[in-house]
């Protein structure tokens, strides 16, 4: 089978994991038919404009899109495109891998972000004295989201917490924590409990391995995501699948990283297992675990790790690792 797959490089380190990636891909027995499109700061420079709208429609018409990371353009970028596409639930798996440097070798959760409405609407404003941003949340986003938690809970896991700031922000929050339990009522089979988001910070310190599925809103879900990379090794290793009803976008959780873009030193892993979550998402089951038992085996293995794992491999060696395992 042939698939359209767009591809996003952006800035910075986008470009190089986008690259090693790709050239890791080229190895499996897939018909992958790439489209680029151009996005981000450097698109902003040359063009004008940081999301061009042929960019927008090589996503709209393809079967998914692997996308790196954009730099300050962000905002108008990612962000944009979830919106525009409707892309409505953030996957973002916390995972220990052996060889990595996890604070803790036994994790194994997934945050289900929110994405397309919270603090993330881009409505902000300049009053006399500062500014105002606005929070949206509606039962119609609350419900999908919530549902998509418990959906996923059903076919992987055990437990869906709700996480939220209801105590203060009562009538946004209130919301969503009333739908989360409206919507568990459907999912007898499957636990549920719920925490205010400064607790859950705290938790995900202490008892991380309580956490199955986290189901939150947008900014939260942002943060949480973070500091989940920071309990399982960093930035360099987080996935994340945008999941819509007609398009679908994977990439790592990390942005451009100008501070060590152009050395060759990122980390390929999270833009790898992105790859991978696409390959579930287009149901390519065989090629999907090839990709990841090689991903697996370079990090178990050791040898060929980037820096920020404590190795002394390029972004490019550890790719070739990798591809190697799969020729
Ligand atoms: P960042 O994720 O780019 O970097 C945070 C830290 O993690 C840095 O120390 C960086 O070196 C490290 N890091 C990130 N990815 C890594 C990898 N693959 N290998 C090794 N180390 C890695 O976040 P930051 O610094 O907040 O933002 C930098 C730029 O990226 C900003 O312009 C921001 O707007 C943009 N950004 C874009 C995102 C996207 O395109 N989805 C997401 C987050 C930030
Ligand atoms: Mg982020």
């Amino acid at each position: 089978m042939m698939y359209k797959i767009a591809v996003i490089p952006g800035d910075g380190i986008g470009k190089e994991v986008m690259e090693a990636c790709l050239n890791v891909l080229d190895t499996l027995d897939l018909n992958l038919n790439y489209e680029f499109g151009e996005a981000g700061d450097e698109c902003l420079k040359e063009y004008g404009v940081a999301l061009p709208k042929e960019t927008i429609n090589i996503v709209k018409n393809s079967d998914a899109c692997l996308f790196g990371a954009v730099g300050e353009s962000a905002a108008d970028v990612i962000v944009k495109l979830r919106h525009v596409l409707n892309l409505y639930a953030n996957l973002r798996p916390v995972k220990s891998y052996p060889g990595t440097n996890a604070l803790f070798d036994d994790l194994d959760f997934i945050i289900v972000r929110e994405n397309t409405e919270g603090m993330y609407v881009g409505e902000e404003e300049y009053t006399d004295d500062g500014a105002i941003a606005k929070r949206i949340i509606t039962r119609h986003a609350s419900e999908r989201i919530c549902d998509f938690a418990f959906k996923y809970a059903r076919d992987n896991k055990k437990k869906v917490t709700g996480v939220h700031k209801a105590n203060v922000l009562k009538k946004t929050d209130g919301l969503f924590k009333k739908v989360f339990y409206e919507v568990s009522d459907k999912y007898n089979d499957i636990e549920s409990e719920d925490y205010h988001v400064d607790a859950t910070a705290m938790y995900l310190l202490t008892r991380p391995q309580s956490f199955d599925v986290i189901v939150t809103t947008n900014l939260f879900g942002d943060i949480l995501s973070d500091e989940g990379a920071g309990l399982v090794g960093g930035l360099g290793l987080i996935p994340s699948g945008n999941i819509g009803e007609n398009n679908a976008l994977f990439e790592p959780v990390h942005g451009s990283a100008p501070d060590i873009a152009g050395k060759g030193l990122a980390n390929p892993t999270a833009m790898l297992l992105s790859a991978v979550m696409m390959l579930k998402y287009l149901n390519e089951q065989e090629n999907a675990e090839l990709l990841n038992n090689a991903i697996l085996d370079t990090l178990k293995e050791g040898k060929y790790l980037t820096s920020d794992m404590g190795g002394k491999s390029s972004t490019m060696e550890m790719a070739n690792q990798i591809k190697n395992k799969l020729l």
